[in-house]
């Protein structure tokens, strides 16, 4: 067996797209970043994804009790968007006022650019104990820029961003993520089998 650190550096591999997804619960709205998604069906008639998402993080309950969430490939000049939603948290400040948004078909906010836009309703959920995988059926789609807006740039990969982020926000990044890897580790050991209620 490899050490951790060589096994992460390996994992990393399966890092996906860099996607913002957002939630609204009781009328507040909310955003984060991701790069945990995956396509979750091969059935163009039955579009389904999946998702990634530590408990901890304030968009996570959010989701877990409205039972939906938007999901937005990002484009390379979206960086800032990175930012805003990926490096504070919405129990602190309203970070979507300052991204231009609408309300999507199932009440979820919709940015008005991105490379793309899935709404989902939560068809199932697994456990892992620092979080929960959400298994989303596709239910509202948007290709690119909403009208009005051209398309800028290209689908923005996790590795262009740990390539390219300014380097005055490294430093914040590897601390964000240090921190996490420590909370992620005192509760990953624990998993507890869930039920998912039906919502439709
Ligand atoms: C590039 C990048 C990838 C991230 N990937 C994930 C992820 O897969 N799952 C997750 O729960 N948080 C991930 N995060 C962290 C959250 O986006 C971050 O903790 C955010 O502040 C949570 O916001 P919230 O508390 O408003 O929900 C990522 C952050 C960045 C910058």
């Amino acid at each position: 067996m490899l050490q951790p650190d060589a096994t992460y550096q390996l994992l990393r591999n399966l890092t996906s797209p860099v996607v913002a997804i957002t939630a609204e619960r009781k009328g507040k709205e909310n955003g984060m970043i991701s790069d945990a998604a995956v396509r979750a069906s091969i059935v163009p008639a039955v579009p389904r994804l999946s998702v990634y998402i530590h408990k901890f993080n304030y968009s996570h309950d959010m989701i877990f009790e409205t039972g939906r969430f938007g999901l937005h490939l990002l484009q390379t000049t979206q960086l800032d968007v990175v930012h805003r939603l990926g490096f504070f948290s919405g129990r602190d400040q309203d970070k979507l006022t300052s991204i231009p948004h609408h309300t999507g078909k199932t009440g979820v906010p919709v940015l008005n650019e991105c490379f793309a836009h899935f709404e989902c309703r939560v068809a199932n959920v697994m456990d892992t104990g620092s979080s929960t995988l959400f298994l989303g059926d596709v239910v509202a789609v948007g290709r690119g820029a909403a009208a009005g807006l051209e398309p800028r740039g290209e689908l923005l990969t996790a590795t262009y961003f740990r390539t390219n982020m300014p380097a005055e926000w490294r430093a914040e990044y590897e601390a964000k993520l240090k921190d996490a890897q420590q909370l992620a580790a005192e509760m990953s050991r624990t998993i507890t089998p869930v039920v998912w209620r039906l919502t439709r």
